[in-house]
């Protein structure tokens, strides 16, 4: 049974569809890369699994079991990890304290995650507001960890970096790919970047898949995915 099933998703807000009546479907273990130009969809589909936009028809499914009338806190418990866009760490507490508030029981304790980011052990004590955007987004990764799930959504955690950042973000993503069993779904416009790290990809235009299949496919034609990206 995949863990997570998408049916015919409609979603947006107030009286706006943004997500059009959208399918997918991802395994254990498995990753999943959603690519498109800026406004598309990327994040109200995130924010759709997290259960923060309207939801006008569909069903999600985890596990086979309909989550899409479940709030935020029941999913998240379940095991959707959501590392947001904005990152949204804490100004004003500490490295530390950033990744203990998100703390649930699991494998992933703050050991765990500082030995996967020695960066951030090293920045313990330093205040949120006090980051590099690089470290920034390892924070937000590993706040999101502290609560174990077994899925992790990762909206654009590349944009604004530096390329050798770049770099050691996607050994880390990777990683926790294949050799930590997350399965996750990174949402990005580098399609390439993401492309590797993923075993599928679906490409949105206007909340609509307009391309999908195996990451490698994509990779070998990728002119196909650009023209959906290239503005
Ligand atoms: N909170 C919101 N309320 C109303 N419309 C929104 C909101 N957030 C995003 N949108 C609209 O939804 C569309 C898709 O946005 P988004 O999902 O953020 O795209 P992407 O992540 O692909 O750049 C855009 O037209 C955007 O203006
Ligand atoms: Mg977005």
């Amino acid at each position: 049974m995949p863990l997570l099933e998408i049916h015919n998703l409609t979603a947006g807000y107030g009286d706006a569809v943004v997500i059009d009546g959208l399918s997918l479907s991802l395994d254990e273990n498995k990753g999943l890369a959603v690519l498109g130009r800026n406004g598309v969809g990327k994040t109200t589909l995130m924010l759709s699994l997290i259960g923060h936009t309207r939801h006008f028809g569909g069903r999600i499914l985890w596990r086979g079991e309909d989550i899409s009338s479940q709030p935020t806190v029941v999913r998240s418990r379940l095991g959707i990890g959501w590392v947001p866009q904005e990152r949204n760490i804490f100004p004003s507490l500490t490295v530390e304290e950033n990744l203990r508030v998100a703390a649930a029981p699991g494998r992933y304790d703050l050991d765990k995650v500082y030995g996967l980011f020695p960066r951030l052990c090293e920045r313990r004590r330093n205040m949120g507001d006090k980051l590099s955007g690089g470290e920034q987004q390892m924070l937000a990764i590993g706040r999101t960890l502290m609560t174990n799930p077994r899925l992790l959504l990762l909206d654009e955690p590349f944009e604004g970096l530096a390329p050798v950042i770049v770099e050691e973000l996607e050994a880390t993503i990777g990683r926790l790919r294949r050799e930590e069993g997350f399965a996750t779904i990174i949402v990005e416009q580098r399609a390439e970047d993401a492309l590797r790290l993923s075993d599928d990809a679906i490409v949105l235009d206007r909340g609509r898949i307009v391309e999908s299949g195996p990451a490698t496919h994509l990779l070998d034609d990728i002119s196909a995915v650009q023209k959906w990206i290239a503005v």
